[in-house]
Parts: C-alpha cells; sequence; structure tokens
C-alpha cells in the first residue's frame, strides 16, 4: 500500500529521509536541482548520488532513460537501492519508470516539487514516458515505496506552474464537492491569485486536496473503473491542448486547456446530466478567477474533435467521458455525439468577453 505523508516542517523531513534504507539515488531535472536539492542537500544520507535530467516535457523520452538508467549502472545501483525522485511530474513520471525498469525493478520515492506533482502525478503508481508526440504512450503501473509531501517546496515555484496545478486542485475539488468545493471556492474569491495568502491557503488545504486522487486510485489502482473520474476535463482538454501544441507558436499550457475542458464538460453536465445551473455557474465563476477565457476559432474545432477522438481513454470505439451529475458525484457517459461536443466548444466561445 502507498503511503502519502504530509511533512509541515524541516526537521520531521530529515526524518523521513534519514530511515532511507540501501543506496540513494536523486534524481532532479536542472531547475528542481537547483531550487530544490539544495534545501534538502543537507539532511539526506551522507553517501547518496546526483542524476540530474534536462527540465520540460520534452526530455520525458527514451533517450533521457538510457541516461538514467546508464547513470545508476555506472554508479553502482543494485536492486536494493532507491530512487528518490525531486521534481514536478516529469521527474516523478520518469524517475517512476526508470526505477520500475531498472532490474525489473528497483524502489523509489516520490518527492515532488510542484503543485501539479504534489496533488496529481506523484500519487496513484501510474508513470511513463513520451514517444514521438504521443503522451505517456509507454509506462508502467507502479506504486511508489513512500510520497512525501513538503509543501515548502512551492515557494520557488513559478506562477505559471501554479497555475497548471490550480486546474487539478479545481477538479478534485469538483470531483468531492460538498467542504472542500467550499474552500476552494473561498481561497480562489477572497485571495488574490497568486499572492502570498493565497498560496498559503492552497498549501494548507493540501492533505484534503490530496485525499481525493489517494482514495480513488486506491480503490481503482489500475483505471479499470472508477479512476477515470480523475479525467473530468481532460476530454476536451486534451483536443485543444493537441491542437494548440500542433498549430501555436505559444501553445496554451495543459492547465489552461484543462480549465477550458472543464467549462466545456461542465456545460454538456448540465445538458446530458443533472448539474444545475447554479451548479454550472459556480464551477464556470471560480474556473474565471484563474482563468482569460479567449475563444477557440471556429475553423480548428474539426480538428480539435479529431484529437478529442484519439484521446486514450476511448475503448472499444467508444468515447467515455466522465461528467458531473452533480458538484461532487461524477458519472461516466458513453455514446456522446459529435454535435454535443462541438456545442460544448461554442458554449466555451459564448463566455468570452
Ligand atoms: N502519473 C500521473 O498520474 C500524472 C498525472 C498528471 C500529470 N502527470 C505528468 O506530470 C507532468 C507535468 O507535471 P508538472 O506540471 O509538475 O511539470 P514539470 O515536472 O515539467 O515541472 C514544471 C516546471 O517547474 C519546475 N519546477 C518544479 N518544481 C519546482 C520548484 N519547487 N521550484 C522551481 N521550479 C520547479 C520544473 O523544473 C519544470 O521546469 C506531465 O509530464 C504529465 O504527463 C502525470
Amino acid at each position: 500500500m502507498q503511503e502519502v505523508s504530509f511533512i509541515p516542517g524541516n526537521k520531521a523531513l530529515a526524518e523521513k529521509l534519514i530511515n532511507c534504507d540501501g543506496n540513494i539515488f536523486v534524481l532532479m531535472d536542472e531547475h528542481t536541482h537547483r531550487f530544490c536539492y539544495p534545501r534538502i542537500s543537507e539532511i539526506l544520507p551522507h553517501k547518496h548520488h546526483q542524476i540530474i535530467i534536462g527540465a520540460g516535457e520534452e526530455h520525458k523520452n527514451l533517450k533521457t532513460c538510457e541516461y538514467i538508467w546508464k547513470q545508476l549502472r555506472e554508479s553502482g545501483a543494485d536492486r536494493k537501492s532507491v530512487v528518490l525522485n525531486l521534481g514536478g511530474g516529469m521527474v516523478t513520471d520518469i524517475g517512476g519508470f526508470t526505477a520500475a525498469t531498472y532490474m525489473r525493478g528497483i524502489s523509489f520515492i516520490n518527492l515532488p516539487t510542484s503543485l501539479l506533482g504534489m496533488v496529481d502525478a506523484s500519487i496513484g503508481g501510474k508513470n511513463g514516458i513520451d514517444v514521438d508526440s504521443f503522451k505517456n504512450m509507454v509506462g508502467t503501473f507502479k506504486l511508489p515505496d513512500q510520497i512525501i509531501i513538503w509543501p515548502d517546496f512551492l515557494d520557488t515555484l513559478p506562477d505559471k506552474e501554479w497555475n497548471n496545478g490550480m486546474a487539478e486542485v479545481i477538479k478534485h475539488a469538483l470531483l468531492a464537492g460538498n467542504e472542500l468545493w467550499e474552500k476552494i471556492q473561498n481561497v480562489i474569491a477572497v485571495h488574490e491569485i497568486n499572492s502570498k495568502p493565497f498560496k498559503f491557503a492552497i498549501s494548507t488545504l493540501l492533505p484534503e486536496i490530496i485525499k481525493v486522487k489517494s482514495q480513488i486510485v486506491k480503490a481503482d489502482p489500475e483505471e479499470k473503473g472508477d479512476r477515470i473520474y480523475l479525467n473530468f476535463g481532460h476530454t476536451i482538454g486534451h483536443g485543444l491542448e493537441s491542437y494548440s501544441l500542433a498549430h501555436d507558436s505559444h501553445p496554451i499550457s495543459h492547465g489552461e486547456a484543462v480549465l477550458m475542458g472543464m467549462i466545456s464538460e461542465g456545460y454538456l453536465s448540465n445538458k446530458l446530466c443533472d448539474l444545475s445551473k447554479d451548479e454550472l455557474q459556480s464551477l464556470i465563476q471560480t474556473i474565471r478567477k484563474i482563468h482569460v477565457i479567449h475563444s477557440v476559432k471556429g475553423k480548428a474545432i474539426p480538428e480539435i474533435m479529431k484529437f478529442v477522438k484519439s484521446d486514450k481513454k476511448r475503448a472499444s470505439g467508444t468515447l467515455s467521458i466522465p461528467l458531473l451529475k452533480h458538484i461532487g458525484t461524477p458519472i461516466v457517459i458513453s455514446g456522446i455525439s459529435e454535435n454535443d461536443l462541438i456545442e460544448s466548444v461554442h458554449f466555451y466561445n459564448s463566455l468570452v468577453g
């Protein structure tokens, strides 16, 4: 069973890390090496090795895996060694994959440093790499030995990356409903986005936010059932992101795409399920505080639909999309027509201005 430890202070983090058995290999990207490693280097076991890779999604590939495997071998990693993934989702994804496959699998610990890493990517045992433009095409399900959440790392996270993480925070709160949704709505309504008090308020809610994904993946570790709920906003989001990556000189970020996708899929939830107009309005209002609506060009929509239909969560030719019956009650709907999908993008466009 996977353990998620929420560590509020430096001393407790030291105790956690010092207790790691085996030869430790700290995997980080160039940014987390610069900003995060110095904060823990003193409290790591004396003899540890560093493996530094390039930052960014373009490095989440086989070439980087080969580099990591080679570094592990040349530094004498054996089956008792432990990889400590110090970074955002890119590092925990590729670090988990290389550890899961090195010598048929060695232990690894996730120490996420980005908001998205803390609330999403480090949890649930999915790891992997991209092949050409196909995201996460190759990977395994393997749980880390531990997930250690130390919110202080967020101090150096750029605002743009905060926004990416906030898309998943909002999604988790929509799936959980009730108290958590109210708290997140409140933090977003009361504080200036990305101000210090805003970031502090989100940090204090991390244990509750993380629990949403932990509980879903515990019940469905291999994505055969309810884990698909975590895909809310990601089907249309995936279409928008893929289109933008293919055509725009400054593509929209994954977080932007998910926020846009949640508005469109919120619309579908109102049209095809029982999500009330008031619930839809509260979803839109909250997202608008951190996302500026911009129009999706009409001529882009056919290609966006092609990407939507190629979503890898499609099974046996049918696209199943998690929608919201109510905030806090997700439901999977199959066989949604292309007209409805297109209408949902037009709905997003109707909010411009
Ligand atoms: N396995 C899963 O279940 C899962 C779920 C969601 C996303 N993902 C994957 O996660 C990745 C995205 O994760 P991400 O948004 O964390 O991206 P990322 O790991 O690329 O990090 C974004 C940027 O922030 C920098 N950074 C991270 N922490 C920092 C810190 N504390 N201070 C300063 N800079 C810091 C990184 O170096 C990088 O430049 C994607 O590859 C996605 O496919 C995986």
